[in-house]
């Protein structure tokens, strides 16, 4: 019997992934890590072993591994702390003799302007020199990054950014989720995906399809990398979280989120979900 795990797994990709690891196999087959196991109960009652791991604790994670097969390590949100996190899952996972681990890294890794860029570039590095068997996971933007505030955007009529003509071949957090879950159950090891949405769109193109929708007109308002910054930062971001925004803004209009090799959507077995199908249900 494989045993399939995954680090993550009580954030919100990691629900989707559980999900559609669920539609494929027995929960007695998946074991859930987190570092609060109480936020994963649902999934306890649901037959799923929960084992608490924490990045920061490294002696929790060659014990929450034994046993597992297959890991899909779902990288952390402690921006600035993740390569030594995940190096210590590495690691833990060689400890534990985990067979076979896949990675959520960032789309276009070895070339990727955004700054992020450079924190899975080297999980990535301590993925191959491992020794084990993985393959990467280079995920593209969500939809639901973009669709977090609408009705703040509608209400003012603008979105600024940085993104300029920048086309964002983004997708679901479910369709990424269930390309994720579909590796870890088949990866053979030595593959590197670049999974992104079907079609490319512009933020001049989301204004259009938030002013259709909303029945309110919304334009696009471009500004430099340093002006987003200072326009986040004013609206109470704190420095760092706006400085990560605009630079991630300022690398799409570089092409950074443009991919058009429909690797996803084929993983998956069905298009990737549209933008306005993601704004069409923020609205509601
Ligand atoms: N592609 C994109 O558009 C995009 C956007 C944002 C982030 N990301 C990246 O993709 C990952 C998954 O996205 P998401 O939406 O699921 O993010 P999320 O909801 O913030 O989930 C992050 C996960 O990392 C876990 N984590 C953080 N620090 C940890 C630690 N010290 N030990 C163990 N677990 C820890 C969190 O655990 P808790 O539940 O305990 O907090 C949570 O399960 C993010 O962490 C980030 O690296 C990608």
């Amino acid at each position: 019997m494989t045993i399939y795990a995954i680090c993550g797994a009580s954030g919100q990709l990691g629900h989707l992934v559980l999900d559609a690891l669920l539609r494929k196999v027995p929960a007695a087959n998946v074991v859930a890590l987190a570092r609060d196991p109480a936020k994963l109960a649902d999934y306890a009652a649901k037959g799923v072993e929960v084992r608490a791991a924490d990045y920061d604790a490294p002696e929790t994670l060659a014990p929450a591994l034994a046993g597992v097969d297959r890991l899909l390590l779902i990288s952390g949100s402690a921006i600035g702390q993740r390569p030594r996190q995940h190096q210590a899952v590495i690691d833990a996972a060689k400890q534990a003799g985990v067979g076979y681990m896949a990675y959520t890294s960032i789309l276009h890794a070895d070339r990727s302007p955004i700054k992020l860029g450079e924190e899975h570039r080297q999980t990535e590095a301590a993925l191959a020199a491992s020794g084990l068997s993985y393959d990467v996971l280079r995920n593209g933007w969500y939809n639901e990054n973009y669709t977090f505030s609408l009705p703040a955007q509608i209400e003012a009529g603008v979105i600024t950014g940085a993104q300029g003509d920048g086309r964002i071949n983004s997708a679901s957090r479910k369709d990424l989720a269930e390309g994720a879950a579909a590796v870890l159950l088949d990866g053979k090891g030595g593959d590197i995906y670049e999974l992104a949405g079907d079609k490319g769109w512009t933020l001049a193109e989301f204004a259009k399809e938030l002013s259709r929708q909303s029945g309110k007109p919304v334009t696009y308002v471009n500004m430099g990398e340093e002006e987003y910054a200072q326009s986040l930062i004013a609206a109470g971001f704190p420095e760092y979280a706006a400085r990560v925004i605009a630079n991630s803004a300022y690398s799409t209009s570089l092409g950074a989120l443009e991919e058009t090799g429909g690797t996803l959507g084929k993983l998956i077995g069905r298009p990737t979900t549209p933008i306005a199908e993601t704004i069409a249900e923020a609205l509601r």
